[in-house]
């Protein structure tokens, strides 16, 4: 089916077995807790496999001069060393496939280093230890060159991002300059937020084989077909001779989208040497062989008048690529629909950088643009003596503010609402640095969530077997966000099945296509497919029964209806029946402007000497279409507000100005929220049901909770002392400057 109508009532919204929005267990929980789920790295099928380890380049912009790989060759275990020298053939990059991580990738291809920890040698070994040892004695000297790794030095060098995206980088309505100039009450601010990594708990890893001319490559991977396609164009094969499987996946957060050099080499070498390779990058690997969040620059205007309504709204966002990419954070994406204001102006710019690429990241876009929004928000609501809530139940628009489309359904007010009532937003006082507990002083912040709600084109086979069970097969990966849970309440509820007689199977690029786990489109995308192919199994079934599908009924392993009943098993026969299911975007997404919605509350206190801030408490209040399974949802919604704390509080990675690498490369300097760091938190959803977007009338989870929760910190820093911090993360030392 294509969205191209709002969807008509359906079995979900009668949930006659009350599977939609249980919150169910896990199905996949026993597995995981026992460690009979293999990750890729554990997957033990085929022959024993040899280990390849990636040596890194060590200068960050030049050529390799001589490169010297006979001691590494001679170390005990070693079966090969690949360099530029003897690396098979591959494509060159190409920004001209539209999904860039379907574009080709090469890996030691020529002897030109374009950042820090690009791989120049691969060397496999009959063991870890043996690789590992002799990727320390691969000799390289490089005729180095000064790259550029700055961007707020480099700001002057900005230009319009490249490729097919450049068109959407800007956007205006009205005629922002002059509103912004007339306007009784400015806010004119600068913000800046550092480089993010996605800090997966699951590194990289990769197994890959050769099956004659088809290669079988297990690695941890949000997008299957991407990957599949991606090692194609880079091995120059077709997409057929490729496989890839991902059924388990530790964590992605836009760092698992495209498959990276473990993948690519081991594939490789694995059809040199005849045998399976395995591979994993060490963490330290991780942050300079795969892709990071940019550093940005933010400037925000707001303009309005005494009474707080906008008048102009002004946001422009630079951020960061790499010399040969062309991604580019869609810092403002948000700053386009949060609120009304009939002069508006967005912007964004790109700088090019010896820097890894740089790419998505938990939220692209709203996660970093909404921590300079939503701060800006608080900075207008002080500057006009006006509650913040208030502020934006002031500016909440009827239609979309720049499409001039209505919402498909948007909640922010009631989020704004309840949030405020549960989180008792009352006892705040506005004046700052004025609330005492003990030696820390005490403030409550806010900021308001919004994400936009993609759906994707996907495919689904399902089939009923005799036995009574219902198996369906799709590409789409469960990243660890409770993909293969949803998916089997969705059939359970569908069949009138209970959930443990559904085998839902994901994770290999065999099964029917789907675009797998990112921008929360997952459960949507993935999700509507499976709905349709149920739908076209209750059909033939009921058909099959000689029963009116209008009329039929499912539950208890039967299918009934107009006086007559049939058992499923029987109706399965020894061959089973199976549906194939579909889901196209269509006329509704340029229809109707579609985001889930969301406020988030957060109190600090910070500690009066030392300007040590600590999280006291959060609270998220969401709606964002039906909810699946209140469970998983609402771990999502508190992983990504903790997140959210960590880009307020912890999480920057610095890169040396004169070397170009990441210095803080490990978790140990890389600071992400653990648990000491998130005292009590919790999350609502407000019932919602969107007929717009898919079938399913769900709105994605995934990345709502990020979305601005950074502000609601920061916001709540500046209640609390006064001090308003404008570059992210707010550590003590920026603090105490302000302090008195
Ligand atoms: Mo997400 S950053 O699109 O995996």
């Amino acid at each position: 089916m294509e969205m191209n109508q709002p969807a008509p009532p359906n079995a979900l919204d009668q949930n006659r077995h009350g599977q939609i929005g249980r919150p169910a267990d896990r199905v996949d929980g026993r597995l995981k807790v026992t460690g009979a789920a293999p990750y890729a790295y554990e997957v033990k099928e085929g022959d024993p496999p040899a280990y390849g380890f990636i040596v890194e380049a060590s200068t960050a912009k030049g050529t390799i001069a001589l490169i010297d790989s006979q001691a590494a060759e001679r170390a005990p275990g070693v079966l090969m060393v690949m360099t530029y020298r003897n690396a098979p053939k591959q494509a060159g990059r190409s920004l001209d496939i539209e999904d860039r991580f379907a574009r080709p990738r090469p890996y030691l291809n020529d002897p030109v280093v374009q950042y820090y920890g690009e791989p120049v040698a691969f060397v496999v070994a009959e063991t870890f230890e043996q690789a590992r040892a002799a990727a320390q004695l691969v000799r390289v000297t490089y005729a180095a060159e000064q790259g550029e790794y700055e961007l707020q030095a480099s700001l002057e060098k900005a230009e319009k991002p490249r490729g097919d995206k450049s068109d959407k980088a800007d956007s205006s309505v009205g005629d922002f300059e002059p509103a912004f100039a007339a306007a009784a009450v400015k806010i004119d601010a600068r913000y800046t937020t550092p480089f993010h990594i996605h800090a997966q708990m699951e590194p990289h890893a990769s197994l890959a084989w050769w099956e004659g001319d088809r290669v079988i490559i297990h690695c941890s991977t949000q997008m299957l077909e991407s990957a599949q396609k991606r090692v194609a164009n880079t091995l120059l094969i077709p997409e057929d001779r490729v496989r890839v499987v991902s059924r388990y996946i530790g964590g992605g957060f836009g760092g698992k989208l495209p498959v990276f050099a473990d993948v690519i080499l081991g594939a490789l070498a694995s059809r040199e040497l005849g045998r399976p390779v395995k591979t994993a990058l060490t963490r330290q690997q991780m942050f300079h062989v795969t892709t990071h969040r940019t550093q940005t620059v933010q400037r925000l205007r707001l303009g309005a008048s005494r009474d707080g309504v906008l008048a102009a709204i002004g946001h422009e966002a630079w951020s960061h690529t790499s010399r040969t990419d062309d991604y580019y954070e869609p810092t403002a994406q948000s700053t386009r629909y949060m609120y009304a204001g009939p002069n508006r102006m967005t912007r964004h710019r790109s700088v090019h950088l010896d820097l890894p690429d740089a790419d998505s990241c938990r939220a692209p876009g709203e996660a970093v643009g909404m921590l300079a929004l939503e701060c800006a928000m608080d900075e207008l609501a002080h500057a006009l003596q006006m509650d913040p809530i208030a502020l934006r139940l002031r500016n909440e628009p009827e239609r979309d503010p720049e499409k001039d489309i209505p919402f498909s359904t948007r909640q922010l007010v009631a989020c704004l609402k309840e949030g405020a009532r549960r989180f008792g937003w009352n006892e705040r006082n506005p004046q700052p640095g004025q609330v005492r507990d003990g030696r820390w002083l005490v403030g409550m912040g806010m900021c308001a969530a919004g994400r936009a709600n993609q759906l994707k084109p996907a495919k689904c086979k399902v089939k009923l077997t005799g036995d009574g069970r219902l198996e369906a097969r799709m590409s789409m990966t469960d990243i660890g966000t409770g993909s293969y849970t949803v998916f089997s309440q969705i059939a359970a509820e569908m069949l009138g099945l209970p959930i443990e007689s559904v085998d839902m199977k994901l994770g290999d690029s065999d099964f029917p296509e789907t675009a797998g786990s990112g921008g929360s489109f997952g459960a949507a995308s993935a999700g509507s497919a499976l709905y349709d192919a149920c739908e076209k199994l209750r059909t033939r079934l009921a058909q099959s029964a000689g029963i009116d599908p209008l009329e039929a009924q499912f539950g208890d392993g039967k299918i009934s209806g107009g006086g007559k009943s049939a058992s499923l098993a029987r109706l399965a026969g020894d061959d089973g029946v199976e549906a194939d299911g579909e889901i196209k975007p269509g006329e509704m997404e340029e229809k109707f402007s579609q985001q889930a919605y969301g406020a988030i509350f957060a109190e600090v206190g910070v500690d009066i000497d030392s300007g040590e801030i600590r999280l006291r408490r959060m609270l998220g209040v969401f709606a964002a279409g039906r909810i699946l399974n209140e469970k998983t949802a609402r771990s999502q919604a508190i992983g990504a507000m903790i997140w959210g704390v960590g880009s307020a509080l912890h999480e920057e990675a610095v890169v040396d100005p004169r070397h170009g690498f990441f210095v803080n490369h490990d978790i140990a300097e890389y600071h992400v929220p653990v648990h000491a760091d998130i005292p009590a938190i919790d999350a609502f959803f407000l019932p919602e049901v969107d007929d717009k977007g898919n079938p399913l009338k769900i709105k994605g989870v995934g990345e709502l909770g990020i979305s601005g929760a950074g502000a609601a910190v920061a916001n709540a820093v500046f209640n609390a002392t006064g001090v308003r911090i404008r570059d992210y993360p707010l550590t003590l030392d920026k603090v105490l400057a302000g302090l008195p």
